[in-house]
């Protein structure tokens, strides 16, 4: 409950930044991370991480020799997550700076990115900057995996981003909807030559 008013405050201070008005439901973190193959990553970023309700199923997947950094722009969920998962780097930034975050951390490139942004309510500057961040940040065989809301698919900012993953990522998988999640939502794993 405590997660769920945080991010709702959160939301409250800038909705267009956090997009959803409750964290995601662990149906749809597993449904995320069902074919991230986290177990054989080295290095895993998450982006957008609120109040880790998918950092949470990444821990239990991941291998522990791997390293695990969370993005998250919002001080208060940084904080948060920084205090609950001492075994993650958090990094309190943007996205858009995601290279910059991955030297800084000592890495080059991540095996898995995840996604937990609102594409559709971020301008569509910043999800470009973002887009081609992720693009350069991940290995030749990386994965990226994420979620939408159903409610979002037309928005073109949403449909931009997908036109340009697409044409990067040979496999694109996509979950059934999650109706229990609010809003309901889907999940997204693309990889292959990117
Ligand atoms: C829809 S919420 C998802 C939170 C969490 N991943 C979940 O599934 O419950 C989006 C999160 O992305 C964060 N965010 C938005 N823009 C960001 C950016 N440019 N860089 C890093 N985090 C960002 C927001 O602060 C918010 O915590």
């Amino acid at each position: 409950m405590r997660d769920h008013l945080q991010f709702l405050a959160g939301f409250l201070r800038k909705p267009r930044t956090v997009g959803a008005v409750a964290p995601s439901s662990g149906r749809l973190a597993r449904e995320v991370l069902r074919y991230s193959d986290l177990w054989h990553a080295d290095t895993v970023v998450e982006l957008g991480a609120g109040t880790g309700a998918i950092t949470r199923e990444i821990l239990d997947y991941v291998n522990p020799r791997a390293r695990v950094i969370v993005v998250e722009l919002d001080e208060r969920h940084a904080e948060l997550l920084t205090r609950r998962f001492p075994e993650v780097t958090v990094c309190h930034d943007s996205a858009e700076n995601l290279r910059r975050i991955l030297r800084r951390c000592g890495c080059r490139r991540a095996d898995v990115v995840v996604s937990g942004l609102p594409w559709a309510s971020l301008p569509p500057p910043v999800c470009e900057r973002i887009t081609a961040e992720i693009l350069a940040s991940l290995k030749p065989d990386g994965r990226l995996c994420g979620f939408g809301y159903v409610h979002a698919v037309w928005h073109p900012a949403v449909r931009a981003f997908h036109e340009r993953l697409r044409g990067n990522f040979a496999q694109v998988r996509i979950s059934p909807v999650v109706w229990g999640n609010l809003p309901p939502a889907f999940a997204y794993s693309l990889a292959g030559p990117c």
